[in-house]
């Protein structure tokens, strides 16, 4: 009878115990909200494995019973792990904080209008910083970085491809290396797809590896470049041939610093976008087929919607063996047009955008000409056909006897078609026909 009544007020006790647990519970996922919130406002990750070390640490030494204590670690790391889960699905449901999930080498893409100025609850500035921009990047955006480093080191190059060079990546190892940057120190790129390619690929190599941050200032890198980790310079002539793949530790899109970038440059990173629209998101495609105008476009959602696309294609192929093949959608006409022989004196965009339009069915070339001529991009070209197929068979992608092409009989759907140069040569005729 002692017994059971033993057992009773133990029950009872137990069930008080858990009542207060339960009503802790819900109290310690609300101040996980707060968490979350200010994580998402600051865009840093979900983990943090030094506090919850030091806090099971700190908690454990309460509990006096040895034995008891040794069962707290793991009671705390399940607690933890739910609330961690919690706060990564609050974290999932703002739209412009974007997880890459790679890995080790996981990162966030912030998108987010004036997160230049609060850069540094966002990055880690705190130490060393070679800040790498050009001299077309308004010097404000740059100025705005580095007053929220510890200890910047600003390196201006000379606007444009010339620039993605080994002789630019010499110069900033040589800085780094002047100025005592170790391993802990790190690299920021301020600037368009130039600045970003070989200020990642500085970061990439510098005592193999410190921590590279991309802070994309034109369309183009905003929706593309800035996303995927692929760093490079060219050589002899040959576009991106040395280079890393080399992921940034995050990314921070403030959609503001396009007001000051010229109208040719927007629609020369637009092509781009419409380009991954055509392979993998109608709903884009119809953003652009519904605005009244180029300037009527709300840029915000093309960028989130291009780099969720991007992010997609590079979490399932980090290294291109195979499917992020898809993003060369207009890229083997693209370059061929682009190459300088061809005397087009096109952007890299607009040149993209020719390249797309052979490469597609009849109904869909019909809905993407208008759409690209909204946004200022060419529906036709005057070029040197030689050139432009010569460009195309020393493409790095060119087989013997022709080319691997991406085309879109759909939109939202691609597929890839082996082509022999005589067909590629072929559609340039086609292009040359299509009427603006
Ligand atoms: N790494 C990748 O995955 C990847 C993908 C696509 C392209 N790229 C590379 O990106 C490069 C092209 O990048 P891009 O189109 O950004 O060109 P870019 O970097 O040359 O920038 C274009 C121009 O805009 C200026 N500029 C930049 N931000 C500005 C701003 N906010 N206001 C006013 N002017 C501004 C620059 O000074 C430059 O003159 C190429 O080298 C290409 O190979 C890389």
């Amino acid at each position: 009878m002692e017994e059971n009544n033993a057992l009773f007020e133990a029950r009872e006790d137990i069930l008080k115990i858990d009542e207060q647990i339960a009503d802790l519970f819900a109290l310690r996922f609300r101040a996980a909200e707060t968490i979350a919130a200010y994580k998402i406002e600051r865009g840093l990750p979900v983990e943090d494995p030094e506090r919850e070390a030091f806090l099971i640490a700190k908690n454990a030494g309460r509990i006096e019973d040895e034995t008891i204590r040794g069962f707290y670690p793991p009671f705390q790391n399940c607690v933890m792990s739910l609330s961690k889960q919690y706060q990564s699905k609050l974290m999932r449901e703002d739209p412009n904080v974007i997880p890459v999930s790679l890995a080790d080498n996981s990162y966030y893409i912030l998108i987010r209008r004036g997160s230049l100025q609060t850069a540094k609850g966002e990055l880690d500035l705190n130490r060393r910083v070679l800040v790498v921009t050009d001299d077309g990047v308004p010097e404000e955006y740059v100025k705005t970085i580095a007053l929220q480093c510890k200890e910047p080191h600003i390196v201006t190059v000379p606007a444009g491809e010339g620039s993605k060079t080994l002789q630019q990546f010499e110069k900033l190892l040589g800085v780094m290396l002047e100025k005592g940057f170790t391993r802990s120190d790190c690299v920021v790129a301020v600037g368009g797809g130039v600045v970003g390619d070989l200020a990642g690929f500085t970061a990439a190599s510098y005592m193999r590896g410190v921590d590279f941050y991309n802070v994309p200032t034109t369309v183009l890198s905003q929706v593309d470049s800035s996303v995927g980790g692929k760093t490079a310079v060219n050589h002899n002539g040959v576009k991106n041939v040395v280079g890393a793949f080399y992921q940034p530790k995050k990314v921070l899109i403030d959609p503001d610093v396009l007001k000051t970038l010229p109208q040719r440059q927007v629609s020369n990173g637009l092509a781009e976008s419409v380009k991954m629209a055509l392979t993998s998101d109608p709903a884009l495609f119809s953003v652009f087929e519904e605005a009244p105008s180029m300037d009527a476009l709300d840029l915000e959602t093309v960028i989130r919607r291009s780099v969720l696309i991007k992010r997609d294609v590079v979490q399932l192929d980090e290294k291109e063996s195979g499917l992020r093949r898809v993003l060369n959608f207009g890229h083997t006409l693209g370059h061929g047009l682009e190459s300088p022989a061809a005397g087009t004196d096109l952007l890299h965009g607009e040149c993209v955008a020719l390249g797309m339009l052979p490469f597609c069915s009849e109904s869909v070339r019909a809905r993407l000409i208008p759409v690209l001529q909204k946004l200022n991009l060419p529906v036709q070209a005057v070029f040197d056909e030689d050139a432009v197929m010569e460009a195309i068979k020393h493409d790095k992608k060119g087989k013997a006897d022709g080319v691997n092409v991406v085309f879109v009989s759909e939109i939202g759907s691609y597929e890839f078609r082996f082509l022999s140069f005589d067909e590629i040569r072929g559609s340039l005729e086609l292009l040359k026909k299509v009427k603006a």
